[in-house]
C-alpha cells in the first residue's frame, strides 16, 4: 500500500460519517454517536497525516504551500468542532455548524485527492510512498485508540 491509498481509506470513512451526521436530528443518541465517530476519525487522520505526509512534504520547496494550506484547513475544521462542542446539540445553530463542517470536509478531501496528491506524487519516491504509508497507518491507529 502507498501513502495515497492509506489516506484515501480514511477519506472515504470521513465522507460517510459527515453525510450521516447531517441526517441526524436534535439531541439524539444517533447525533451523539455520529458526531463522536466523525470527530475521532478527523482528529486521528489529521494528526497522522500531518506527521507522515505534510511535514515530510515540507522538505521540498514545492511542498511548502500545499502543506500550509492543508494544515490550516485542518485547523479550521478543529475550530468548527470546538464550536460544536460548545453549542447545545438541540439548537438549530448546531446543525448549521455541522453542515458547514461537512462541506469543509468534502472540500478539503477533494482538494487533497485532486490537487495535493498529484503534486506529492512527483515529490516523493516509491520507497517514501510505502514507508510513509506504514508510519501513517500506525500513528492513525494509535490516535484512534486514544480517542
Ligand atoms: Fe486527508
Ligand atoms: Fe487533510
Amino acid at each position: 500500500m502507498n501513502i495515497f491509498e492509506a489516506l484515501r481509506e480514511s477519506h472515504d470513512r470521513q465522507r460517510g460519517y459527515a453525510d450521516a451526521l447531517i441526517q441526524t436530528h436534535g439531541d439524539s443518541k444517533e447525533r451523539v454517536e455520529a458526531y463522536k465517530q466523525l470527530k475521532a476519525e478527523l482528529q486521528a487522520h489529521e494528526t497522522a497525516e500531518e506527521r507522515f505526509f505534510y511535514i515530510p512534504l515540507m522538505q521540498f520547496d514545492n511542498g511548502i504551500d500545499l502543506s500550509r494550506h492543508a494544515i490550516s484547513e485542518h485547523h479550521e475544521m478543529d475550530e468548527m468542532m470546538e464550536e460544536l462542542d460548545e453549542t447545545d446539540m438541540s439548537s438549530p445553530s448546531w446543525l448549521a455548524t455541522a453542515k458547514k463542517l461537512s462541506e469543509k470536509v468534502h472540500h478539503h478531501l477533494k482538494e487533497e485527492e485532486q490537487k495535493f496528491f498529484q503534486s506529492a506524487g512527483k515529490l516523493l519516491d516509491d520507497k517514501q510512498k510505502e514507508s510513509l504509508a506504514s508510519e501513517y497507518q500506525k500513528e492513525y491507529e494509535e490516535q484512534l485508540a486514544e480517542a
